[in-house]
């Protein structure tokens, strides 16, 4: 079975993938993830996307869809790939559509991390990513404690990093938007009768554990 993780800048996508990675066998694809990788290889393509990502914009469709399509044709990841950050426009969730279906796959779940948007910024202040799986971690909710929480067995080697559009500003920017672009892919998954809602609001392990529930329930 194939996911998006589906939601706001901060509402868990990242950390729930990765309970998905570790309790299910899932692979996690964060288009995030893929993009700040690049950015970090220092090449002329990395330039452009610094300024478009720390101005809380979408980057080019085009760069997206060739990062995609690599993954998908994978078939060591083939009906357990979790799209964390992916589709977020209606272009990018039909190309999706049409990328699996080339490959014999589909979508057959959308859960939605429902958050109030007031706690969101703490949530982003306060987070710490893992620098060699990725897995976020929080200073207010989640402090990093534990290495073997970690997905990666060299994660006792890692550094705790934080993202260079964890500011207030780029914040509202990208919150912005997903209410302008990634929200109206709701309307398009409705037709498919695949969402289902979470309640985001909860903590870690009570999101995990309803997440868990629906998809026992699949
Ligand atoms: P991306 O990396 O996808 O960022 P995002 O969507 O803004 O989401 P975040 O990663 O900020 O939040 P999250 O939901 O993963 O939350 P997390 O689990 O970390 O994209 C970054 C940029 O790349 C975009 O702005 C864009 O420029 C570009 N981009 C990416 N994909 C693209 C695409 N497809 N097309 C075009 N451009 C694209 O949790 C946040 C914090 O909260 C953590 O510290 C965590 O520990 C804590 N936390 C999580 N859950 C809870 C809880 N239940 N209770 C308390 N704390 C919690
Ligand atoms: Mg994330």
């Amino acid at each position: 079975m194939n996911l998006v993780i589906f939601g706001p800048p901060g509402a868990g996508k990242g950390t729930q993938s990765s309970h998905l990675v570790k309790n299910e066998g899932m692979f996690q694809l964060s288009t995030g993830d893929l993009l700040r990788a690049e950015l970090n290889s220092g090449s002329d393509l990395s330039k452009e996307l610094k300024k478009t990502m720390d101005a809380g914009k979408l980057v080019s469709d085009e760069i997206i869809r060739n990062l995609i399509e690599k993954k998908i044709s994978d078939p060591l990841i083939k009906n357990k790939i979790i799209f964390d950050g992916f589709p977020r426009n209606i272009e990018q969730a039909k190309s999706l559509d049409q990328m699996l279906k080339k490959y014999d796959q589909e979508i057959s779940l959308i859960i939605n991390l429902k958050v109030d948007y007031s706690i969101l910024v703490k949530r982003i202040s306060g987070r710490l990513s893992c620098s060699i799986c990725k897995k976020p971690f929080n200073e207010y909710f989640d402090p990093p404690i534990d290495t073997k929480a970690c997905a990666d067995k060299n994660c006792n080697k890692r550094d705790l990093i934080k993202r260079s559009d964890d500011n207030e500003s780029t914040v509202t920017s990208r919150l912005k938007t997903y209410e302008e672009q990634t929200l109206p892919i709701l309307n398009y998954y409705k037709e498919k009768g695949i969402i289902r809602d979470i309640d985001a609001m909860m903590t870690i392990n009570e999101v995990t554990s309803q997440i868990k529930g629906i998809i026992n329930d699949l």
